[in-house]
């Protein structure tokens, strides 16, 4: 339990973490970490570009009918679970529809996304902000946050959103708790972006406990009282929110809904590597330090490992259970890091990731970028361009794009830049 509480506190500070500290944890819920290269030892990873019946794609036509929906089952069965689809009684409640924000650079909408008529069903409460100037429908950036808006925005105009205490187990208003950092809304605007957030505990909370409170609950069978071993667990959950929330922006004329980037860190940046990989609506992505489980390579022993992750004291319950089964034995695993990158193919992703994050292996992340490459150019577009893993502050910016901050986990200030410099390069917002 105390490492649950701990970490979320690092998340998304804007300073040193704990998990970059020197020394780094050497166990973790009694499980040794490695962080030596000496040790890491050779390792394969699976192929994404060789069938599950051994032979190899040479074409895209069998990228996209036979090998991507055979990577996109594996994820689903092993890793992250298999979530709904878009639920019949959806509906989107416009709750503001438009008042100037941010001194006045930006017009602030509202939405509740109902995800069905049932009562207490979880509601995701949509926060957008368009830029003032804009004259047609914008491409946006939407971060999935660990706070409420109100605690995610530097905005007054707010009201004050509720959130889950993680002790108590109940909903507080969120400025009675723990903030996680702001998102650094107006540079995205000024390049003719709109920013847009929700709070992912307004889809499924993130303990395990919490499981009759979110989203997953509502689709259990009748008799079933948990989930089983292919179910969703909450990164798919979260991920689904926002697929729910694409929904609505294909109906939001003030958007583009064909330019959507998707940001989020840690935890929510496996959670918006997932969303990309699996709802293709998305085109772009940038996940922020997502580490095992996410965009690091889970074959090759550095940092947290599949056994950290899913230790009982740990975070089984936000993947598939199955996943569990390969904790201790990642090289037997059918999936990698490097399959869920080349899922998002051909569409561009950035890796933003920490030096001193050991734990969350920047370099894995940037091998499983390098292996996603030839899909990349299979479907036409550039790959990193480079096997040679950059020191920090060197932005590679092309289609597959990795960048690496001088510091730990999380964001820091100056990786905004970055963002915004990826993001007018592929959401061509002067358009
Ligand atoms: C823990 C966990 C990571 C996760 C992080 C977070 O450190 O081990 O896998 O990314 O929490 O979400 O804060």
């Amino acid at each position: 339990m105390k490492m649950k509480q701990a970490i979320p506190a690092c998340v998304m500070m804007l300073c040193a973490m704990a998990w970059g500290q020197n020394p780094p944890p050497s166990m973790v819920a009694g499980i040794p970490v490695n962080y030596d290269e000496a040790k890491v030892g050779t390792y394969t990873f699976p192929d994404p570009l060789m069938l599950n019946n051994g032979k190899s794609v040479k074409d895209a036509k069998t990228w996209w009918k036979k090998r991507r929906p055979e990577i996109v089952s594996i994820f689903e069965k092993q890793q992250y679970g298999i979530a709904p689809g878009r639920p019949k009684e959806e509906s989107f409640e416009v709750v503001e529809r438009g008042t100037p924000a941010l001194k006045g650079k930006a017009i602030r909408k509202r939405v509740d996304i109902h995800l069905s008529t049932e009562k207490n069903t979880p509601v995701i409460h949509l926060v957008e902000y368009l830029p003032a100037a804009a004259k047609k429908p914008v491409p946006m950036l939407l971060s999935i946050s660990f706070g409420a808006p109100s605690n995610s925005v530097d905005d007054p105009g707010l009201p004050v959103g509720e959130v889950w205490d993680i002790k108590t187990h109940a909903k507080i208003p969120a400025n009675k708790a723990r903030t996680f950092g702001k998102l650094n809304v107006e540079p995205v605007l000024e390049a003719g972006i709109g920013v847009a957030t929700f709070y992912y505990g307004d889809v499924d909370p993130d303990f395990a406990e919490g499981f009759a409170n979110g989203i997953r609950s509502h689709y259990l069978k009748p008799g079933e009282t948990k989930r089983g071993p292919e179910d969703w667990g909450s990164i798919a959950a979260w991920a689904w929110g926002m697929s729910r929330v694409q929904d609505y922006f294909e109906t939001d004329k003030s958007v583009d809904a064909k330019r959507v980037a998707i940001h989020g860190v840690s935890r929510l940046g496996k959670t918006v590597m997932w969303a990309g990989a699996h709802d293709q609506r998305f085109a772009a992505v940038i996940a922020s330090c997502s580490g095992e489980g996410g965009a690091a390579l889970s074959h090759r022993d550095y940092g947290e490992t599949i056994a950290h992750l899913t230790a009982p004291t740990r975070f089984p319950y936000q993947f598939a259970e199955n996943y569990g089964k390969w904790a201790g034995f990642p090289d037997k695993a059918p999936m990698d890091a490097n399959m869920l990158i080349a899922l998002i193919a051909p569409r561009p992703l950035l890796l933003q990731t920490g030096n001193t994050d050991y734990w969350s292996d920047p370099k894995g992340e940037f091998l499983a970028e390098v292996a996603a490459g030839p899909v990349y150019k299979l479907l036409g577009k550039s790959d990193l361009g480079t096997e040679t893993w950059p020191a920090a502050k060197q932005p590679i910016l092309h289609d597959l794009s990795y960048y690496m901050h001088d510091g730990g986990h999380g964001m820091v200030p100056s990786d905004w830049d970055v963002y915004v410099e990826f993001l007018k390069v592929h959401l061509h917002p002067e358009r």
